[in-house]
């Protein structure tokens, strides 16, 4: 089980808990308002873009081939950007916060 921590545009901190499944579809499912996941979790759409903490980026990792792709497309784009329905939950993620990008 993981706790992730999301933080909002308007600062709204939400911390979940997850087992399995992606990270964007938690955030769905506890209302991270910013994270929409309008393409189903598919890497078409950019709705899920969040931004690691620098010391998370070790254990959450890069963004793939694909999603650095999707990414170009997106504003706000750094380089800790991340299309969260692209990281599976497990357990070293827990205790990450991720910053909700638009
Ligand atoms: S939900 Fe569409 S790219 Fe992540």
């Amino acid at each position: 089980m993981a706790k992730i921590t999301f933080i909002t545009k308007e600062n709204q901190e939400i911390t979940a808990e997850g087992t399995s499944g992606s990270v964007m579809e938690l955030a769905v499912n506890n209302s991270v308002k910013g994270i929409d996941g309008d393409c189903g979790g598919v890497c078409s759409c950019a709705t899920c873009h969040v931004h690691v903490r620098s010391e998370d980026m070790k254990v959450v990792g890069a963004a793939g081939e694909i999603e650095a792709d999707m990414l170009e497309l997106d504003e706000n784009v750094t380089e800790h950007s991340r299309l969260c329905c692209q990281i599976e939950i497990t357990d070293a993620l827990d205790g990450i916060v991720l910053e909700v990008a638009n």
